[in-house]
């Protein structure tokens, strides 16, 4: 990125929210403005302030930020709480009866949690986790479907101390095997299988496969009975939950920990090396995931909030698991796949649970909507008053699809950027006041202080500012390190700027009026349907195929997934073609899909004899990217050794 970066796109259309939305609202103008002002003049006593309204301490902090180990820094550091008791119990005198969980799984069963139910279901759950050995501090790794349990399980290690790191249920036994090593994990929660799409992911045998190599930490498997089909248990090791839960108590107090006690683990991809253990402590995120409920998804006591994230990344933790609880909200959890049986699922689901605030990604939307107007118009989506959209750059067309037919042109949609590291919203329109733009995350929240920087980390000022996305102050939902790589942590996040800044790996630019347009990723990072993953980590899975010498791997613009993988790989050997081609491509398709995960699958596999590199022998990854995109090639190739490569790159030879 040698010049700021400068974008093309033109969008100017503007949608305030309605007089009646904003009367209802939550944060009308003048609330927000005087959030604004708070932040500006007084930026601790902002965060101090919101940390005693919102949240339940067992011991009141004194202290509201922590510079000295910055970039490691710390929030309310001598206060304590416990994060379930401020999800749960702070409910039940007023709203016990409520519901906090409506369930549906992809076979169309139901259940509903109230308060009550589940703060009872969370106390067995966390009675069992203590009866088998856990205790505060250790890690415990669920690996589970879209399920009350998986929440019950999150909530139930907050309530104990215990450290959760969940793993995406779509991820292959490699990527959960690595991940409990990393952590080094004492249980693991699973269930037998899950539902996805009409069959079965066999989320046990992948437990079993991993746990076969080098998973010592472990000591327990919990087994969830879910598909019912038959699974094997290993003795002494696995017991089913029902077994687990049987003779617990229905009450576990919450035990006090304090602010900066690490609530969970998430791993996520970075451009080299293994996936990162972003680490969040426990009152600063939760005070987060709370305050964004409110203020962004506007929650009040009537809604049904849907947000679509499965607990296996940041969005279902901030936006399931925590902050809609926190909150009081009712929320909805699905199992299943968007399209099973057809493409109505969801929109039924609207309908029959009443959903009023539906939280989604850009790729579900322009998935879904790839399959008409008919399809949503046959459902009553009339109580849904707000939508919302995560993950990746929305483009204005899914945008105005969005407005117009599920939102029938009355709900504002408020686009939210944010990252795993940063652990709630960060940028998002309020919607009782922000006037939206259609592929705009609008401005930063009260209390982020977001810019926009050159390469020499100097503020880009005036309209049509292009350049690097910073945070520039520590805000209390940030992540505190990577697991057991502090150095990681400092040289990922602070270092380009010399600790001064947050830097958040995404290029942005911001309109005469103040508002944000995230550009995408800076570093080699592919974003598939709104989930990060590192090229390099799909490059070490192809290379770790024993005929596979080198692998490049880049991504190109995807119609559904936002973005493909696109694959160069050098063979032993002569380099295979035609058919020969054609079925080690499925082969290593495949085997990427066991490496990694389904998701990580490239959809495109180019066979040539050796990669383009500079003389200092890097790939040049500019002038791969440029030909998976069918792009002119800019970059200078004479100093190719072998400059007929071009044509296998391009596929024509
Ligand atoms: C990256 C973070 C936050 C939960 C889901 C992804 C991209 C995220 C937006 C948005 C444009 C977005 C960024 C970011 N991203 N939200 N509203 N508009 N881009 O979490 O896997 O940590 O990925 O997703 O590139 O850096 P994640």
């Amino acid at each position: 990125m040698k010049k700021n970066i400068e974008s093309i796109l033109t969008e100017s259309r503007s949608f305030p929210p309605s007089d009646s939305f904003t009367a209802a609202a939550r944060l009308k103008p003048v609330d927000l403005d005087a959030l604004y002002k708070q932040a500006e003049t007084d930026y601790e006593g902002f965060w101090a302030e919101r940390a005693q309204e919102e949240l339940h301490w067992a011991t009141p902090f004194s202290k509201t930020l922590d510079e000295s180990n910055a970039p490691n820094y710390a929030w309310f550091t001598d206060g304590q709480l416990n994060v379930s008791e401020n999800c749960l119990d702070v409910h039940i005198a007023e709203h016990g009866n409520k519901p906090a969980i409506i369930f549906e799984g992809e076979q169309g069963d139901r259940k509903t949690l109230s308060y009550s139910e589940l703060l009872t279901e969370v106390s067995r759950f966390a009675n069992a986790l203590k009866a088998q050995g856990i205790e505060a501090g250790d890690r415990v790794v669920i690996y589970m479907p879209m399920t009350p349990e998986a929440v019950i399980a999150m909530q139930a290690c907050a309530r104990i101390g215990a450290v959760h790191s969940v793993v995406f249920g779509g991820f292959s036994a490699n990527a959960l095997r690595d991940r409990i090593i990393d952590a080094a994990a004492k249980m693991v929660i699973t269930a037998d299988g899950a539902h996805r799409g009409g069959s079965i992911v066999e989320l046990k045998q992948a437990t079993d496969t991993a746990l076969s190599d080098a998973c010592d930490s472990i000591e327990r498997v919990i087994v969830l009975k879910c598909t019912g089909h038959e699974i094997s248990m290993t003795a002494g090791r696995d017991i089913w939950w029902q077994d687990a839960i049987a003779d617990q108590a229905d009450i576990c107090m919450p035990g006090p920990v304090a602010a900066e006690h690490p609530l969970f683990l998430l791993y996520t991809s970075g451009s080299t090396g293994k996936p990162k253990g972003v680490q969040h402590a426990s009152a600063g995120y939760l005070l987060h995931a709370k305050l964004t409920s409110k203020w962004v998804f506007d929650l009040n006591d009537q809604d049904v909030f849907w947000c679509t994230a499965d607990v296996g990344w940041i969005t279902g933790h901030t936006y399931v698991a925590y902050g809609p609880l926190a909150a009081g909200a009712t929320i909805v959890i699905y199992e299943g796949a968007p399209t099973y049986p057809d493409a109505g699922r969801f929109w039924k689901i609207c309908q029959e649970l009443g959903v009023t605030i539906f939280y989604t990604a850009p790729t579900a939307i322009r998935a879904l909507m790839k399959f008409g107007d008919d399809v949503p118009n046959a459902y009553d989506l009339s109580k849904i008053r707000l939508l919302g959209t995560v993950g990746e750059p929305i483009n204005p067309e899914a945008w105005m699809w969005y407005h117009r037919v599920i939102g029938q042109e009355r709900c504002p949609i408020v686009d939210t950027w944010w990252q795993t590291e940063t652990g709630g919203a960060m940028m998002a329109p309020i919607p009782g006041v922000t006037a939206t733009k259609p592929g705009s995350c609008t401005r930063p929240l009260p209390g982020i202080a977001a810019d926009i920087v050159d390469e020499e980390g100097a503020p880009i000022k005036g309209d049509d500012a292009g350049g690097y996305l910073v945070i520039t102050k520590p805000w209390p939902a940030m992540l505190r390190t990577i697991w057991g790589d502090n150095k990681r942590y400092i040289e990922t996040y602070w270092q380009k700027f010399q600790n001064r800044y947050y830097v958040a790996g995404d290029s942005a630019h911001r309109d005469g009026d103040g508002c944000y347009w995230i550009m995408g990723r800076i570093d080699d990072v592919v974003n598939v349907s709104g989930h990060r993953l590192g090229t390099m980590e799909v490059e070490s899975a192809l290379v770790a195929h024993k005929r596979v010498v080198e692998a490049a791997v880049v991504s190109r613009p995807h119609d559904i997934k936002g973005e493909s993988i696109f694959a160069y790989v050098v063979f032993q050997g002569d380099r295979p073609t035609g058919d020969e081609a054609e079925q080690l491509t499925k082969e290593l398709r495949n085997w990427v899909a066991d490496q990694v995960g389904a998701i990580a699958k490239p959809d495109d596999i180019r066979f040539t004899d050796n990669l383009p590199k500079t003389r200092s022998g890097k790939i040049m990854r500019r002038l791969l990217r440029a030909i998976a995109r069918d792009e002119e090639i800019t970059q200078d190739t004479s100093t190719l050794e072998n400059e007929a490569i071009l044509d296998q790159l391009r596929g024509k030879a």
